[in-house]
């Protein structure tokens, strides 16, 4: 079967799970059905430097330095706290020493939203932003130009909780809650945004048991390694704040993302008006799914309410087996 390549924009604020998921872009990068043209990074479980420096680091371990990373634009209207107590101080399970040196500059790298722009421009139609953070640059992005995130070829975003608890507050996911001005901004410019919320990815656990069998197969390579070392901090930290309710597992949330580009069989979605919460005193940051009938509502979005968790995991694995086999 051939499938056409993707052309795609990661923006990402590593982050354990952002890792597991550039990891699987990667193997697909690999298996030639998608290209990663470029990463933009972004303030959000860690700060702007840390979130570039560590993209860096994981292009270098995977021998992928050419890809270019930009960096984060910083205009959060509201003060707002990191995830470094879920992802590590360095956002990447405190293993940063443990791998090759940044490749990438982050004093003279390009700004996201400047990155993003030039591709979208060159490219009409041909880019999918993939946003795995939150949607700080993205906004900026449409600020700067407006109606230009219409160019990109989709839209795909993890973030949102609908008909479940937030993992910030009662009622807001992280991702949304970190910028929720950006969120609504992001939302409001295109009405085919495909959304991967906590409603699926709640159900994504990826055990220590998964990281083993990778170890496994073969002699034990530095990314299986390196692999399991974070899969090992994340389910320590996953269990201290309750994510998995006592399973020994953690949470690929931003993995889905990723799922969707090319298993996209894997989720169900609704059509409906996704609207973002930025005023509640204790609902900043919650996301609402409208879907009245049509005349009522403007929808905006198709979210993703349900998973086949088996098909996932099998492809996920696979991917990532495929990945360490040639590394
Ligand atoms: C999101 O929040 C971050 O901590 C994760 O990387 C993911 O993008 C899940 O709510
Ligand atoms: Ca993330």
């Amino acid at each position: 079967m051939t499938r056409s390549r993707r052309q795609i924009i990661l923006d990402t604020d590593p982050g354990g799970d952002d890792i597991f998921a550039l990891l699987w872009l990667l193997s697909l990068v690999q298996q030639g059905v998608a290209d990663l043209v470029a990463i933009t990074t972004t303030t959000g479980n860690v700060a702007a430097q840390r979130t570039f420096t560590n993209a860096s680091q994981i292009l270098r371990l995977m021998d992928k330095s050419t890809i270019a990373i930009a960096r984060g634009v910083n205009n959060l209207s509201h003060p707002t706290e990191d995830a470094s107590h879920i992802h590590g101080n360095d956002g990447m399970g405190n293993l940063s020493t443990t791998l090759p040196a940044p490749t990438h500059d982050f004093e003279t790298a390009p700004s996201s939203d400047d990155l993003i722009i030039a591709h979208l421009t060159a490219a009409p139609g041909e880019i999918t932003l993939v946003a795995i953070g939150p949607l700080t640059n993205l906004a900026a992005v449409e600020v700067k130009h407006p109606g230009i995130l219409q160019q990109a070829k989709e839209v795909v975003i993890m973030g949102g909780a609908f008909y479940c608890s937030g993992n910030v507050t009662a009622q807001a996911e992280f991702n949304i809650w970190f910028n929720p001005e950006a969120a609504t901004t992001v939302f409001s410019s295109r009405t085919d945004m495909v959304v991967l919320p906590l409603d699926v990815t709640t159900r994504l656990q990826f055990t220590p048991e998964m990281s083993a069998s990778l170890l496994r197969a073969h002699p034990p390579t530095p990314i299986a390694q390196f692999l399991a070392q974070l899969c090992d901090f994340m389910v320590s930290t996953a269990l201290s704040y309750r994510e998995t309710r006592g399973v020994p597992a953690f949470l690929v949330h931003d993995a889905a993302a990723v799922a969707y580009l090319v298993y996209p069989e894997v989720f169900t979605f609704r059509r409906g008006e996704v609207l973002i919460e930025t005023q509640g005193q204790w609902t900043r940051g919650q996301t609402l799914l409208s879907d009245r009938p049509a005349g009522k509502t403007n929808p905006n979005a198709w979210v993703a309410l349900q998973v086949d968790t088996e098909l996932f995991f099998t492809h996920f694995l696979a991917d990532l087996q495929h990945l360490i086999e040639r590394c």
